[in-house]
């Protein structure tokens, strides 16, 4: 078998490891326990570079390498996933000679990626809509947080409730209330940050974790929904932390648009509840409407109904009770689910599959047109 000598072996100091070329290939070189070894560089998940990889002892006593995109993890002798995972990546021979590393041309054991077909995301993976040109699905989501022990009346969410309810009995809606409160999940982890390409469709957080919280809120809002009326409090005069863990998490659906010029949302229609004991509504529904633009949702006009009882409203026991009395309340929240349910009958007739999307991509990322460069 051919050697490719790669790297001086004074360049890879024992306890290190990085990639560099062998010929047309990139291996990722480690030099532990005594021992230089050659994986292929590129993750088996989604292509991370295992030579930015952390090297760490499992209990099985072996030396692996995690994935610096997700943490998949090889086995930096033999490329085998840990015990109970069976992908395993590509292994090269490796030679020291006259001080030079080489590594064998071919890898002496190939990669193999192993089924995860059973990882129960295939209708996200498939964009499995579940929209027809008659539905009218209608997703609350509630973003305001409280005791689950120790419940107390909200603002935001009696009128979301009012609101769906409305959605039932005047347009036969078929409705969904989430309450992100009671959904278990993590924070965005900024693997975009890393890498564009780390940033995966469905969530990597997703995909790693069968429990997370976020899977069902992918699945009604992208694969569901046909409306969604969104609730929140005003904290310190934003949306809640809750909505923006939520948002975070939702780079996902719009860094497909980014990296691969793909729209998962079209059609839909969004609408605001944004009650607070103090004011700032408008900016909450600049914030909110800024944010779902961007993720593709087409908005009615009128898409956001406010309450608040001002800034030196600091008793706050009497808002539920004044909420509820206000006629404005009752009636907005209605015409707010009437104008959303108008428009998506307008909209279901559009073709929006020629619709452009005119945000950044990666494709010209740091670009300049070769007019520019003349
Ligand atoms: S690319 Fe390696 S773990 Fe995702």
């Amino acid at each position: 078998m051919k050697f490719l000598p790669v790297l001086p072996f004074s360049e890879l100091p024992s306890g290190s490891h990085r990639t560099v070329m062998a010929g047309q290939r990139r291996v990722s070189l480690f030099h532990y326990n005594g021992r230089v070894t050659a994986l292929e560089h590129a993750c088996l998940h989604k292509g991370g570079d295992l030579g930015e990889g952390i090297v760490q002892k499992l209990d099985d006593g072996e030396l692996y390498v995690a994935c610096p995109w997700h943490g998949w993890q090889y086995n930096i002798r033999t490329g085998q996933a840990p015990p109970g995972y069976f992908d395993r990546q590509a292994v090269f021979e490796v030679r020291i000679e006259n001080c030079m590393i080489l590594v064998s041309e071919n890898p002496v054991i190939t990669a193999f990626r192993a089924e995860h077909a059973h990882d129960g995301l295939q209708d996200l993976r498939q964009l499995e809509y579940r929209t027809t040109p008659d539905s009218v699905h209608v997703l609350g989501i509630s973003a305001t947080n409280m005791n689950q022990a120790l419940p107390r009346p909200s603002t935001s969410e009696t009128a979301l409730q009012v609101a769906l309810d409305f959605a039932v009995s005047e347009y036969g809606a078929e409705t969904r209330m989430i309450r992100l409160r009671e959904l278990q999940f993590r924070h965005c982890e900024g693997y975009y940050s890393r890498h564009e390409e780390a940033c995966t469709w469905p969530c990597s957080i997703t995909e790693m974790n069968s429990e997370d919280g976020m899977t069902e809120i992918y699945r009604a809002m992208v694969l569901w929904a046909d409306v969604v009326l969104l609730a929140t409090p005003i904290r310190w005069g934003n949306a809640s932390s809750l909505y923006y863990k939520m948002a975070e998490r939702l780079n996902t659906v719009q860094n497909q648009i980014t990296l691969h010029d793909r729209v998962l949302i079209r059609n839909k229609v969004v609408s605001f509840i944004i009650t607070g004991g103090q004011d700032n509504v408008q900016g909450v529904a600049g914030q909110l409407n800024a944010f779902f633009a961007d993720l593709g949702f087409i908005f009615p006009p009128f898409n956001y109904m406010g309450w608040s009882r001002g800034w030196i409203a600091e008793d706050m026991q009497h808002n539920v009770s004044s909420f509820m009395k206000s006629r404005y309340v009752r009636r907005s929240v209605k015409e707010l689910v009437a104008n959303a349910v108008q428009l998506l009958r307008q909209v279901k007739r559009i073709d929006s599959s020629h619709m452009q999307t005119p945000k950044p991509k990666i494709s010209e990322a740091g670009g300049v047109t070769a007019h520019e460069t003349e």
